[in-house]
């Protein structure tokens, strides 16, 4: 068991604090200060419940508990998923005190949340993310959200949890793949707010792949810490919260290209992280040395570096269709230097067409 890191997101009275450690699901009563007498509700998949469901029952004492095993996958993120859930909910009669917890990876608490948010308008919720994707992003800034078949996360709202428990030791059951994944976003917040970050992902890429505990602590604790800030700053995403979106307009291209579930979503955003780098490098914002490094890293930790061979024409109407997209004009996070970002539609939009037909081609 190692020493829990704890780190705060500050929103006022929605302030809420984000644990860090191996072995929390262990503790018993860890959770009984955000829980108090309340029913429990879990919100798992077929895969983390049977491996962690458990565990967590075990530290929560005798209170009611009742869970939903929902099929993994994210073409389980829906609104039809989303009903089965409140229907669950309104079937146990948990009332408004009730808590709704999440075990699971970015899906299950994107949905879970997403429940929460909307049951009796809104119950308080606790996020247990078991991938390093949701670990050291979407769990923690109140994102929640369904997908449409007109596209991802169209349906949402934006609902803090009570408390978000990482338990590091779940990363010891999570695919390789998977790892890799999560380690795009992590090396996103190095590139957006934290140059000495980013160096010490440089020295400890070994160490992630390794799944060495220290490492992957500190790598999530800081993770957690960068994000954190950029939410108390910004919950609503009105301004620098959207340098989270490195790399992922040009990632969501490359995932819709490919056909939605070929690339994960962090591979897709590794590609894109690159991507973003050389088109800085091409505007003359960021130093060609530092492209290099950056996808140094990326390969380093196993993650791709370079998108599928796809047409610029598609490539660009697929860029087209991302959030981001304000007035027409696309607007990209660029990187002025490793560790300084910034959201911009200041580009020639015109040569875009151009400039990607060079970055497909490289
Ligand atoms: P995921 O939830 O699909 O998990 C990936 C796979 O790992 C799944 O098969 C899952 O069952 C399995 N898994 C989870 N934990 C495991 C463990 N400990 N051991 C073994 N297997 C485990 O995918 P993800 O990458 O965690 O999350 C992606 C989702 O997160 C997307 O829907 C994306 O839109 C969303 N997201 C949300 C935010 C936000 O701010 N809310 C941010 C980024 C991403
Ligand atoms: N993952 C982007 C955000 O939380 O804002």
């Amino acid at each position: 068991m190692s020493e829990r890191i704890e780190q705060r997101v500050e929103l006022g009275e929605r302030s809420y604090p984000i644990w860090i450690g191996g072995g929390l699901l262990s503790e018993p009563g860890i959770l009984d200060a955000f829980i108090g007498a309340a029913d429990v509700f879990v919100v798992t998949n077929d895969v983390v419940g049977p491996l962690y469901l458990h565990a967590l029952t075990g530290i929560l004492g005798t209170r009611r508990i009742d869970h939903v095993e929902l099929p993994d996958g994210e073409a389980h993120k829906t609104m039809a998923t989303l009903e089965s859930i409140l229907d669950r909910l309104i079937a146990g009669r948990f009332a408004r005190d009730a808590v709704l917890i999440t075990l699971g990876g970015g899906v299950v608490g994107d949905i879970g949340g997403f429940a929460a948010a909307t049951y009796q308008r809104g119950i308080r919720f606790i996020q247990l993310p078991t991938t390093l994707l949701a670990q050291v992003d979407s769990a923690v800034g109140g994102k929640t959200a369904v997908n449409h078949p007109g596209g991802k996360n169209l349906i949402g709202a934006f609902h803090q949890p009570s408390a978000v428990l990482v338990d590091t030791d779940t990363l010891a059951t999570l695919p390789d793949r998977e790892l890799s994944a999560g380690l795009a976003e992590v090396v996103k917040y190095g590139l957006i707010v934290d140059a000495e970050f980013f160096g010490w992902l440089e020295a400890h890429a070994a160490d992630l792949l390794a799944r060495d505990p220290a490492a992957l602590q500190y790598a999530i604790a800081q993770s957690c810490r960068f994000k954190a800030r950029l939410v108390a700053e910004d919950e609503r995403e009105q301004g620098r919260r959207a340098l989270l979106n490195l790399g992922h307009t040009y990632g969501h291209a490359i995932e819709r290209c490919a056909g939605y579930g070929q690339w994960l979503h962090g591979e897709a955003v590794a590609a894109g992280i690159c991507m973003a780098a050389a088109f800085s490098a091409r505007l003359g914002t960021l130093k060609p040395q530092d492209v290099e490094r950056i996808r140094k890293l990326t390969a380093a930790l196993g993650l791709p570096t370079t998108p599928p061979p796809v047409g610029a024409e598609e490539f660009l109407a697929a860029m087209s269709i991302d959030k981001k997209v304000a007035g027409g004009r696309i607007r990209l996070v660029l990187l002025r230097a490793i560790g300084a970002a910034e959201l911009t539609a200041d580009f020639p939009q015109d040569d875009m067409l151009a400039l990607l037909t060079e970055q497909l081609q490289q």
